[in-house]
């Protein structure tokens, strides 16, 4: 055994007797248990808790983890004395793949090379007792398999409010983990203390089965990290970096989405690519043509979603309300003075441009015209809005509910605009019609798709039932930017979808790409539904002329929406990313019809 000499405890004793060195190695090891710390931290949660599908007197708290935990529970009430159980499942689809910002991989296929599954579990517990508009404090602990106890910060969480109390609700769409989602949903909790809910009208994020997009993307952007104040994402501008956190919101007010086409994942496969199966979500029908034989071992809807298309991961995270179709994608809430009616109403988006390599709207690619296996069969629709179909009758139903009728506030959201000066806004929401032109050998030579206007079903067959309902509000997103109608009887219509980015605003010689040899016209310009924009009350943004403009489509200036129930007003900001230091503006108010 090794004895050391005597005079090396001297000298460790003349070293802890010398203020500087004793001085600096403490220094060394605060040092030392912050990075443990922080590392620690980091490994916790994947998420922070958020609030779900509230009742008169229950809310349920939701949160993911990337292990099963032993046990899962949320404590909350005044002193934090009161304890409900989690029940904990794993998400089904998550994956990673080259094209995942996560961890180290910091370009496209430095990692991995195809999808990899993600193990991610969620956990959802649902807190009881609960008084209307009382608010109580929570906390979320996950204990690990080692024994080790993880706990949350404490928030708050409340049952649904009672008609009558005051709210103010964020309307917002599209963040998709897009450059500005982080500052403008910082500038949302600087600019207002406390919000009691959030309407979503899709796209949450941009590949629905990629979990990183939805916890840990590492720009710093991810859908949860912006709306929890955990984001961590840099914005350059004019040469000058800002970092924003995003807000501190969903752990403390219930979430409410709408489905967006971004939801919404394609064929499944471990080998593809997760953008690639995203952008070939089979119609139902094709599905079910381009592969007649069924493996007999798996289950027959399992099978066809995995060859069509699904939203399970968007079903898996979320919990909606429960008066919806089985599949969850439409519903209806009250919630204060407010009734809520979410539709599933987006299709696929694809490319305007008609060269020989678009797999687009209006055509088919020249390379894939004698294989229906690659086509993308255009803008098809996800779910029947069509009058007669199942989601209509549905919302017939609703609109002729007394939870509908004697509602102060009658709030309509969905994903796709039925008015917007926006490029979406064109072709025609209806099922695309398929046309093959052949030569005289009967060799196909050109597949088209042609959306005649008038069978919008939005327009034709959904907004009358709407205007006769009294809805006062219709609220959409999709073409990322702002801008807002109104019917001759006083309907308004809302989008305030330019968050994170923008498609521009289509008007004057700015022109949309469209077909203008086809049977249908397309509209290059404007909104092809008749209503004018309306110019923003307050303080609108001017063009190069000087005159105001009725939208903002921009990618330095992010806009939000803020509906406050006293007073039946919608008001909204903007806020100009060249400027860090700016306030926001109060740029537009409108009031919905008694
Ligand atoms: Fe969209």
């Amino acid at each position: 055994m090794f004895n050391p000499p005597p005079e090396a405890f001297e000298n460790s004793r003349d070293s802890y007797r010398n203020p500087w060195i004793f001085g600096i190695l403490i220094i060394v090891v605060i040092f030392l248990f912050i990075i443990m710390f922080s590392l620690e931290s980091k490994s916790e949660f994947l998420t922070d808790p958020f609030l779900q599908a509230p009742t008169e007197n229950s809310v349920q708290v939701v949160w993911f983890t990337e292990f099963p935990g032993k046990r899962n529970f949320v404590i909350y009430g005044e002193n934090l004395n009161q304890v409900v159980e989690a029940n904990t499942t794993k998400l089904s689809r998550t994956r990673e793949d080259q094209d995942s910002m996560v961890g180290k991989q910091t370009e496209k296929g430095l990692i991995y090379q195809q999808p990899i599954i993600r193990d991610i579990w969620r956990h959802e517990a649902k807190v009881i007792g609960l008084t209307p508009n009382n608010s109580v404090p929570y906390q979320i602990i996950s204990e690990k398999e080692n024994g080790e106890n993880m706990r949350s910060k404490i928030f708050n969480l409340a049952a649904k409010p009672n008609p009558g109390k005051p709210l103010k609700i964020l309307l917002t769409s599209d963040h998709q983990l897009k450059p500005m989602s982080s500052a403008n949903l910082q500038k949302v909790t600087e600019t207002f203390d406390k919000l009691d809910a959030i309407f979503f009208a899709g796209d949450l994020v941009n590949i629905p089965d990629r979990a990183s997009e939805w916890f840990d993307d590492n720009r710093g952007n991810a859908f949860f990290p912006n709306l929890q104040g955990r984001a961590n994402y840099e914005l350059e501008k004019n040469g000058k970096k800002t970092v924003y956190k995003g807000g501190e919101l969903i752990q403390n007010m219930p979430l409410f989405p709408a489905i967006g086409n971004h939801e919404v994942m394609g064929i499944f496969s471990m080998k593809t690519s997760l953008n690639y199966q995203f952008s070939q979500p089979y119609p139902r029908e094709a599905a079910k043509d381009l592969y007649p034989e069924k493996p007999q071992n798996i289950n027959p809807d399992t099978w066809l979603k995995n060859n069509s298309f699904n939203t399970d991961t968007y079903q898996e995270i979320f919990t909606l309300p429960q008066n919806s179709s089985e599949e969850k994608n439409y519903y209806a809430v009250t919630f204060g003075d407010v009734r809520l009616v979410v539709l599933y109403i987006t299709n696929i988006w694809r490319v305007p441009h008609l060269k020989d390599n678009a797999r687009g709207k209006y055509r088919e690619r020249k390379k894939d015209f004698d294989n229906p296996a690659e086509w993308g069969y255009g803008q098809h629709i996800f779910e029947p809005i069509i009058k007669g179909s199942e989601q209509y009758n549905w919302l017939e139903k609703e609109l002729a509910s007394q939870e509908f009728q004697q509602a102060k506030y009658k709030v309509v959201m969905f994903h796709h605009p039925p008015h917007s000066l926006g490029e979406n806004s064109i072709p025609a929401y209806t099922n695309p019609i398929q046309y093959i032109d052949r030569d005289e050998n009967g060799k196909i030579t050109m597949i088209r798709y042609e959306y005649p206007q008038q069978n919008d079903y939005i327009i034709r067959d959904v907004l009358p039932l709407l205007e006769n309902a009294g809805v006062q509000l219709v609220f959409y997103g999709h073409s990322h930017l702002w801008n807002r109608f109104v019917s001759p009887s006083g309907m308004h219509f809302l989008e305030t979808s330019n968050v994170g980015n923008s498609y521009g605003a289509y008007v004057g010689e700015t022109k949309r790409n469209v077909p203008l040899n086809y049977q249908e016209k397309y509209a290059e310009v404007g909104n092809p539904n008749g209503l004018e924009p309306i110019i923003p009350t307050i303080a609108p943004l001017l063009d190069e002329n000087g005159k105001p403009q009725p939208f903002i489509a921009s990618n330095n200036i992010t806009a939000f929406s803020i509906f406050e129930t006293e007073t039946g007003t919608v008001s909204s900001y903007y806020f100009d990313t060249r400027k860090p230091n700016s306030e926001v503006v109060k740029f537009d108010e409108f009031q919905l019809r008694k």
